[in-house]
């Protein structure tokens, strides 16, 4: 029997690997050039983490969590998203003194969903989170980070939803206007969401059964509810995005799948595929939930599973020069890998290629695609030489040349500038 990946899970390697590394390594570019500091949080969690803060009532609690008991008696959980980790971390280590704080992170997360393209019960999220600055200046910026990002991908198939959940008073209101709606459509609402008319009914307009959708249509707008410092508070964002060139479209039924958020709340949609490829917001309560001060945040994250899919191939950056060092026999293995250690050395990629005939050896070195095949026979041995065949370049290949083994660096320096120049 072979063993098997756990369903929704996947092995990150070659193009995707590289892929995934991009992404990372650009975000966190961006990150820096807006004042993120990098963490890194445990996988898992106590359960508490992260019960308390994305609430019971959310798919993400009730259905996703990987939660088990530990070999001490204790209820963990495999971290289904960053957020919550990083408030812990905050007052774990006191970094609520050093406010605001500007904190990205990324890494796996685990949700027991149903895996399709685009879902996985593994993924990997790219996130920031802004804490201690409750001002629309910073939901304007971080919402312009997150589109400085993908535009620094060369990804322009997006469109940027947002909306405001307001704060706890416009949340009352609201949530009482919302309970008397789908309180008439009751029989016809979900079983789910007839649960969540009892515990969390703005969940339900969340809901991605059909039935619920269509009824979600004609339900009241939460804007209708907004106090005024909520609407303000959301009229300034707006006008900061404008004024940013960001373009956003309004989703007066955006809710957000966790709980801890309020007033902005935005997702990121492709253009080409389902499902949101970033989504974030402000939360006010969260911090104060971890016993920390009474300070707000705001925050995104990134699935970059999701990100990768809109990438293409060509982002990535592609090795300059690679060299297969190939001794024809046995006899020539000492000499070559003098000639491997003398290029490593050098800081140049070059892979020894040593098993099969010489014919096996150069599909090898295509296949690992090498530029430049330095083989070493016995004619090369005697006279310190080293045959060159131009294995990729556009105008060389296929051409053999010999050069002393003595000008193996200058050679190899020379041929590096040269494809680096084009
Ligand atoms: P979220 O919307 O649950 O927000 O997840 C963020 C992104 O993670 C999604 O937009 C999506 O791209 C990706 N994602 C979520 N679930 C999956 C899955 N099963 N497979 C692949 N990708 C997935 C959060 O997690 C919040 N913590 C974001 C945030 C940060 N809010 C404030 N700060």
């Amino acid at each position: 029997m072979l063993f098997r990946a756990v369903r929704g899970m996947k092995d990150l390697f070659d193009t995707d690997w590289e892929k995934y590394h991009y992404i990372v390594e650009q975000a966190i570019k961006l990150g820096k050039q807006h004042g993120y500091k990098i963490i890194e949080t445990p996988i898992l969690e106590y359960t508490d983490v992260f019960q308390r803060s994305i609430g019971d009532e959310t798919d993400v609690v009730s259905k996703e969590m990987y939660t088990f008991i530990d070999r001490g008696e204790e209820s963990v959980t495999l971290r289904p998203e960053g957020t919550a980790g990083v408030i812990r971390a905050v007052i774990t280590n006191n970094l609520v003194q050093n406010l605001p704080i500007k904190l990205m992170y990324h890494g796996p997360m685990f949700r027991y969903d149903r895996p399709q393209k685009g879902r996985y019960r593994q993924f990997h999220q790219i996130g920031f989170e802004h804490i201690g600055d409750k001002s629309p200046y910073a939901d304007a910026l971080a919402i312009s980070l997150a589109f400085n990002i993908l535009s620094s991908l060369g990804i322009i198939d997006f469109k940027i939803c947002i909306n405001t959940l307001g704060d706890d008073e416009t949340k009352k209101s609201y949530g009482k206007a919302i309970v008397k709606f789908f309180s008439r459509h009751k029989e016809d609402l979900s079983e789910d969401s007839q649960r969540r008319l009892e515990k969390n009914p703005l969940r339900i307009l969340d809901s991605k059964d059909n039935k619920d959708r269509e009824i979600c249509s004609m339900a009241p707008l939460m804007t209708d509810y907004l106090n005024k410092e909520s609407g303000n508070y959301f009229d300034k964002v707006c006008d900061l995005l404008k004024q940013f060139g960001i373009p956003y479209e309004l989703d007066n039924f955006l809710v957000r799948g966790l709980d801890y958020y309020s007033h902005t709340a935005f997702e990121i949609l492709s253009l080409k595929s389902s499902g949101a490829i970033c989504g974030g917001g402000r939360y006010d309560k969260l911090v104060q939930e971890f016993g920390g001060p009474d300070v707000s945040g705001i925050g995104f994250a990134f699935g970059a599973e999701r990100v990768m899919n809109l990438l293409g191939n060509s982002v990535i950056p592609s090795q300059k020069c690679k060299f297969a060092v190939i001794p024809i026999s046995d006899n020539e293995c000492d000499i070559a890998l003098q000639v491997l250690r003398e290029l490593h050395n050098s800081a140049l990629s070059a892979e020894f290629i040593h098993n099969g005939t010489i014919s096996k050896k150069m599909k090898i070195a295509y296949r690992l695609m090498c530029d430049i095949a330095l083989i070493i026979g016995e004619t090369e041995k005697n006279n310190q030489t080293i045959t060159v065949k131009f294995m990729r370049d556009n105008n060389d290949k296929g051409k053999m040349i010999t050069i002393d083994l003595s000008m193996l660096s200058s050679f190899a320096k020379y041929y590096i500038s040269k494809s680096i120049s084009k």
